[in-house]
């Protein structure tokens, strides 16, 4: 907050021009470089939000595409990013590395496919196959991971989804947003070298957009500067998750054996559904029971842990599903 307020003293508040007319300021460009460096890539974007990180990472990156794949689950923006390429675009089944394998046997081998998919499905935190995608897409194909949930969580560093499948980056493009893990708003592309030159050639999305507010740009960086040093703030969320899955386990709760903060299932009955949010509400937790497109009919309880809940917080979770 307090670099949000400097930031906002010493800048104000907007740029008010696109950063490639007279938009572009120091803050920017200090925060890309810091992104790169912790993330490990050659080069990164800012981009003004999550969501726009898709759009821009695929009007990048398609253009040397031949086909586009796309998970049948991919978040909107994944779907609404697929919108921006002017081949053919096949879906494949949810997280379904044959499927891939055989889609591509059919494109042959001189083909050039961009997969996208997201890195931690935010419906129930599972994490795609992307070690084995990479294995069965032709040697010019690419992966177009949209990490918004996955950033600043997964892996040995808080990288992401790649970095938890323990592969070299070459071959992937990473879509962040600021606004999840790192607890500000903003959204990055994270990858190859010359992204900047590049989106400002091939995409009307970048050059025509207004960047991310000044204030939050600082705050962006400050949030950056607590997670690189603060590794309790890892250490905590990790313990948090593995507390509460292994307690669930051991008491029957069926849990994916994933670092995913994500715990979710769905209700089988309308009043398994209303007796579980009566019971969660009693004992001081939020009843998200959420309908996702395409999801269960009666939609998912759905719980994202953090390294701030408390012990205390926790057991009430616990308790509350684990009882019946
Ligand atoms: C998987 C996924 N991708 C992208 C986004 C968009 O990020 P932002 O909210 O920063 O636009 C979200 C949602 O918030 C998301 O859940």
């Amino acid at each position: 907050m307090e670099a949000m307020r400097k930031g906002a003293r010493e800048f104000g508040l907007n740029v008010s021009a696109s950063r490639l007319t007279t938009g572009n300021h120091r803050l920017y460009e200090t925060l890309e470089r810091e992104l790169a460096e912790f993330f490990g890539v050659q080069s990164a974007i800012l981009v003004s939000c999550g969501y726009a990180a898709n759009l821009v990472a695929t009007e990048i990156f398609a253009r040397n595409a031949s086909h586009l794949l796309i998970d049948e689950k991919a978040h909107a923006s994944v779907q609404d990013a697929a919108r921006y390429f002017n081949g053919p675009i096949i879906r494949f089944r949810h997280q379904d590395s044959d499927h891939v394998d055989r889609l591509v046997k059919k494109l042959g081998p001189a083909s050039a496919p961009l997969l996208l998919t997201d890195g931690m499905f935010s419906q129930n935190g599972s994490i795609p196959p992307l070690k084995r995608f990479l294995d069965v897409l032709p040697a010019r194909g690419m992966i177009l991971v949209d990490d918004a949930h996955a950033a600043g969580v997964l892996g040995k560093n808080g990288c992401g989804s790649i970095e938890h499948c323990e592969m070299p980056r070459t071959r992937f493009v990473q879509c962040i947003t600021l606004s999840k893990a790192f607890g500000v708003y903003g959204g990055a592309v994270l990858g190859r070298e010359n992204l900047a030159r590049d989106a400002a050639i091939r995409s009307r999305w970048f050059s025509g957009n207004t960047p991310m507010p000044l204030p939050l740009a600082s705050a962006a960086l400050e949030s950056l500067r607590v997670f690189r040093s603060d590794q309790s703030l890892r250490q905590r969320l990790v313990w948090n998750v593995d507390y509460v899955k292994s307690k669930l386990r051991g008491r029957g709760f069926p849990v994916a054996d994933t670092p995913s903060p994500i715990i979710s299932f769905a209700p089988e009955t309308q009043s398994q559904a209303t007796r579980l949010k009566r019971r969660l509400l009693s004992r001081e937790v939020y009843p998200s029971l959420i309908k996702y497109p395409g999801g269960p009919p009666l939609g998912n309880f759905r719980f994202a842990l953090s390294s701030e809940h408390s012990r205390r917080q926790l057991d009430l979770l616990i308790t509350a599903l684990s009882s019946d």
